[in-house]
């Protein structure tokens, strides 16, 4: 993907969040194909919503390391339906219970558990057919090592694993190591391997970079989820605000009070911005995306 200097940074998130939503969109079955219900409640949780961060470093890191426009799709695209999935289930009675995602009722109160859990399923099933493609990429073995990344990010010692940590951590004290543990695990492991999938192309020196920027970014982004759980409105946010603090969960907030968690927040995206020196112009996206998900209000 060439880089386009053209677009400022705002018109440059719009196109490319156009475009996850055009490859999401012919991605998800079509609702009125068997089984429909369960199709119409996929499409419902993984189109229309969403700020598609993840897409959005995928495509950039693209941008920098010139990788191929179908590989950067087939990444972006896969770690977003990875990503709505784990908010699906993220969502569930049995998890945090919130009744309110992306502005709308969670696809559980839409629909119903079951269904709830199923889309769960298909989701990520239906993220590793579209990064398993037959010929997706010219290099098999790259192929398949980005495969692996994907599941590794997913599951038990990624995504998966930081969910699974912070259920057992409700009404527990936690170690600031504890929490950012938890915090690289739920939610850096996507975050860093939208990055990494989106640097296929890249020297060995630019993914260390992009790796380095990633882990900071990602451990930020969910420093900032915390800050914005008790500082912005349900409506603003799209999900209930105060859930935290209401479901006893430790956060950057109730560890280091909110202060000391906005400058955790800003130590660690200049640790990100750090990372990108050697790049310089070429880096910029990458830039104005740390400076977007440190700064966002929802
Ligand atoms: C929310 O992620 C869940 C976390 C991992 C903190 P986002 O804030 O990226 O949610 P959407 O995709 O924009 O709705
Ligand atoms: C969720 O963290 C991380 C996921 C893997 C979904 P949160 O539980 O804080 O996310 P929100 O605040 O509900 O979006
Ligand atoms: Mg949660
Ligand atoms: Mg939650
Ligand atoms: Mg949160």
């Amino acid at each position: 993907m060439p880089i386009n200097y053209t677009l400022d940074f705002t018109q440059w998130v719009a196109v490319q969040q156009q475009r996850i939503e055009q490859v999401l969109d012919s991605t998800l079955p079509s609702a009125s194909n068997c089984p429909e219900a369960l199709h119409s409640a996929m499409r419902y949780s993984a189109l229309a919503g969403g700020k598609r961060v993840r897409a959005l470093l995928c495509y950039a890191t693209a941008e920098l390391c010139g990788t191929e426009i179908q590989v950067a799709d087939a990444a972006a695209s896969a770690v977003e339906l990875i990503h709505a999935y784990s908010l699906v289930h993220d969502d569930m009675p049995c998890m945090d219970d919130d009744d309110l995602r992306r502005g709308k009722p969670s696809c559980h109160k839409q629909y119903d558990d079951a269904t709830a859990l199923l889309v769960g399923d298909a989701l990520q099933s239906l993220a590793f057919t579209v990064l398993s493609k037959p010929q997706l990429c010219a290099n098999s073995a790259q192929q398949l090592a980005m495969v692996h990344l994907l599941a590794n990010a997913s599951g038990s010692q990624g995504m998966a694993g930081g969910q699974a940590i912070d259920l057992s951590a409700v009404g527990q004290l936690m170690s600031q190591q504890g929490l950012a543990q938890m915090h690289r695990l739920k939610t850096g492991a996507l975050i860093e391997a939208a990055a990494l999938l989106g640097a296929q192309n890249g020297s060995p020196e630019q993914v260390a970079s992009v790796k380095n920027y990633a882990q900071n970014i990602g451990l930020a982004f969910q420093v900032v989820d915390d800050i914005l759980d008790t500082e912005a409105d349900t409506h603003t946010l799209g999900k209930t605000a105060g859930k935290d603090a209401n479901n006893h969960k430790p956060t950057y907030v109730t560890i280091l009070g909110l202060n000391q968690a906005k400058a955790l927040a800003n130590t660690l995206y200049q640790a990100a911005i750090d990372a990108l020196q050697p790049y310089g112009k070429n880096a910029q996206r990458l830039h104005e995306l740390a400076i977007f998900i440190t700064q966002r209000r929802f």
